[in-house]
């Protein structure tokens, strides 16, 4: 894989390396579980051996006999936690220790405190349950699953897209495709584990907790306990991988908050990988229906798209993905509909880009067969159909640079050399396949505070609660405060995830960048304006008398084009002052003004990429070469390119590096990564890292990304629209195309494995 440094094109910044690498590769970066704390007790979790029912008894006797233990929490004593709110920044609507009710398998039903990690997964052991049990449902088409419409019965999919008679269209089109495609459930597992570090001081509480969203897990947690949020902090500064597991809170929290204040003693409690899969969240299954009908000349006039996805018991989470799809192309007539089908499932959440991921496949997948039936190069078939406006409303995309990313992605991948003949390309024993699909991800914006403070000497500090999970949304902060300043990164310190620091948004939906950044950008600019301003009226300084608007900053001065200039300690000097504070409050154009004050009390909003009368979005192409042994069928992937365009690249190797994540993230949902269900008992069966399957090295061959510059005024101020979550939505679509072109199978049912070639 080449490693190389990418050099900035028109509109980046510079690949400067990240602020805390050194930190991380030495192991001095601390995480949340690693916070040393006097006299911490463990607590380990116990979980239910039933998908449905209730909890008849539980006998807690030889658990207490271990040495060491000091409590058990469960029903029986935990007493006044309310329960959570879904879709306020929880998870479930669920408080496991508020009844005995038991809505999924492995649901939390106690927690053994001990003075050891060892004694109280000993006592956990012992632990006895005896349950009333009930049949449960465990995904489609299990008895007793409930299909509901999105539309009416969730909170987030408020309407299905439609434009025109689909049917009509349909039944009219000359050349037409009716497929169905599945994903399966996936779970995120981050490297880090699932953790709650809870410790009171009087009637102040700190938590330690690998978190997306510090400021919702204080607020949350404070109602739930009934404790004023004012004496909750969460400390959060680097998270070991999230991927939206660590957005929402989890019940765990307030019952390791609850169990630390009733024993006045801090507790620490780590889950284990195992039970990661079941008391945090996970993509959840879907289904999807596609009709497509399109004129000869490869103009689409249909597209229909009905998907199904499973959720819990008590919560309606949906991700209702063809609010993305239906604006993708100029289709003709659309029709969609998605449906939610209730299971004895824990609550599904946020996973890297949660809609766009199942439902692109699906369209994508369908581009591809679409263009096989009219025989045409896919590369064209999404030619003629790219817009600039989107089709259902015909608002245009402030900028869209999709088939840019294709022309860039097609050359440097060699698309010109693949024979569209199915079957035909081979090397010795390994037939070829080549394939390709659009990568979409909207730029989301959401309210965002920090401080930037810097000092005479020009050292620059930022202060922000939004989260360093491995992004580099502090090197990227620093930059921006670093560029307007005329400072080295050197200077710059970038603190995160801390509710004593100023609010930012949950660190999801590829928000952070534009969010924070544009609040950096405001704060820098002001500083610099105080400068200059005292600069230029100061009595007998270098630059006394000047116009502002032709100084500039550079290493520590303020300079004029002529070469005069005054030191940033004369300065502050003058100004008597012993550091220049900004604490900006950011809220993007067109937001309700009160979100900003909604972000304090935990609730983070967007402005999400297809809301108002120009649409925001990242584009990006990706194209894959599959080798597939001819007999064995092994499927190998030697290389991936892909070009994304995602406006102001604010650093060339950060950017580089999560778009390169994402391809291998797809790589992993193409070929690998499934949980599977017992049916008979709603149970994961594969919950470990033995058996549920990622990417690793060996997977990953040949990796290109290809950073397209763009340049967008209209998305934000900071001009930036997000990578994160852009890299990963296409791969699995070109992985099956390529399939298909190698061995002339469509297999719609992710993942691809070699069984499904034999
Ligand atoms: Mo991401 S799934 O929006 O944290």
């Amino acid at each position: 894989m080449n490693v190389a440094v990418p050099p900035p094109k028109e509109n980046m910044g510079q690949p400067v390396a990240r602020l805390e690498a050194r930190s991380k590769v030495t192991g001095e970066a601390r995480y949340s579980a690693d916070f040393p704390l006097n006299n911490l007790a463990h607590g380990v979790l116990v979980t239910s051996a039933i998908a449905a029912g209730s909890i008849k008894s539980l006998d807690l006797e030889a658990a207490r006999a271990v040495p060491g233990v000091i409590e058990i929490f469960t029903q029986e004593n935990v007493k006044g936690l309310k329960d959570p709110k879904f879709g306020q920044g929880n998870s479930s609507s669920v408080q496991p220790f508020n009844g005995p009710k038991i809505w999924h398998d492995e649901q939390m039903l106690a927690l053994v405190v001990a003075n050891t990690h060892e004694a109280a997964e000993d006592a956990a052991y012992r632990l006895r349950a005896s349950y009333d049990e009930t049949k449960p449902s465990a995904t489609f088409d299990s008895p007793g699953s409930q299909t509901l419409d999105a539309v009416g019965n969730t909170e987030s999919h408020k309407e299905d897209p439609k434009l025109g008679d689909v049917e009509a269209a349909l039944a009219t089109a000359p050349v037409k495709i009716d497929v169905k495609y599945s994903t399966p459930t996936q779970h995120h597992n981050p490297i880090e584990l699932f953790s709650t570090t809870a410790s009171w001081q009087d009637d102040k509480l700190t938590i330690y907790e690998p978190s997306q969203f510090v400021y919702g897990y204080k607020n949350g947690v404070a109602e739930q306990l009934g404790v004023d949020p004012a004496n909750v902090r969460v400390v959060s500064p680097l998270i070991g991988g999230a991927f939206g597991s660590k957005g929402p809170m989890t019940p765990r929290t307030a019952v390791v908050a609850y169990a630390a204040r009733a024993l006045n003693r801090p507790i620490r409690c780590v889950v284990s990988r195992m039970q990661g899969f079941t008391t945090a969240t996970y993509r959840a299954e879907t289904r999807h229906h596609i009709r497509m009908g399109a004129t000869p000349d490869g103009r689409i006039v249909a597209y229909s798209h009905e998907g199904w996805e499973v959720t819990s018991r008590p919560d309606n989470y949906v991700v209702g993905g063809t609010e993305t799809t239906s604006l993708v192309y100029a289709y003709g007539a659309v029709g969609t509909r998605v449906q939610i089908v209730k299971a004895d499932r824990n609550t599904p959440g946020y996973m890297r880009s949660p809609p766009e991921t199942p439902y692109m496949y699906a369209l994508e997948s369908a581009m591809d067969e679409m263009a096989a039936a009219l025989k045409m190069d896919p590369v064209e078939f999404r030619r003629v159909n790219d817009t600039q406006k989107e089709p259902i409303k015909g608002r245009p995309y402030t900028s869209r640079s999709l088939m840019t990313c294709y022309d860039q992605a097609a050359e440097a991948f060699g698309w010109k050399k693949r024979n569209p003949a199915v079957g035909s390309m081979r090397d010795g024993d390994w037939l070829i396949g080549m394939g390709c699909s659009t990568a979409i991800y909207p730029t989301n914006i959401g309210p965002a505070a920090v401080r930037v403070r810097l000092s005479p000497k020009g050292e620059v500090r930022i202060e922000t609660a939004a989260h360093e999970i491995g992004t580099g949304i502090r090197t990227v902060a620093g930059q921006m405060a670093a560029e307007p300043l005329g400072l080295d990164m050197k200077m710059v310190t970038v603190e995160t995830g801390d509710t004593d620091f100023p609010p930012a948004p949950v660190a999801g939906g590829s928000n952070s960048t534009a969010s924070v950044c544009s609040a950096v950008l405001v704060a820098s600019n002001r500083i610099r304006d105080r400068l200059f301003r005292a600069a230029v009226t100061s009595n007998d300084g270098p630059l006394a008398g000047r116009n502002p608007g032709d100084l500039g900053m550079k290493g520590g001065m303020i300079v004029a084009a002529d070469g005069a200039s005054v030191k940033l300690a004369d300065l502050f000097g003058q100004m008597g002052s012993g550091v220049i504070e900004e604490y900006v409050e950011h809220t993007p154009e067109g937001m309700p003004p009160e979100s900003m004050a909604k972000l304090y009390s935990g609730q983070s909003s967007f402005k999400r990429g297809s809301q108002g009368d120009k649409i925001r979005f990242a584009f990006g192409a990706e194209f894959v070469e599959v080798r597939i042994h001819s007999r064995t069928r092994e499927i190998r992937i030697p290389r991936i390119v892909g070009a994304f365009a995602g406006g102001r690249i604010m650093n060339p190797r950060t950017a580089r590096s999560q778009l390169m994540g994402g391809m291998i993230w797809g790589i992993g949902a193409g070929l690998l990564e499934a949980t599977e269900i017992d049916p008979r008992a709603a149970r994961y069966v594969n919950r470990d890292l033995a058996e549920y399957m990622v990417a690793v090295n060996a997977d990953v061959n040949q990796l290109e990304v290809i950073l397209v510059p763009e340049e967008d005024h209209e998305v934000n101020e900071a001009g930036v629209k997000g990578v994160g979550e852009l890299g990963n939505v296409g791969t699995p679509a070109a992985i099956q195309a390529a399939v298909f072109h190698a061995t002339g199978k469509r297999i719609r049912d992710l993942p691809i494995r070699l069984d499904d070639l034999l």
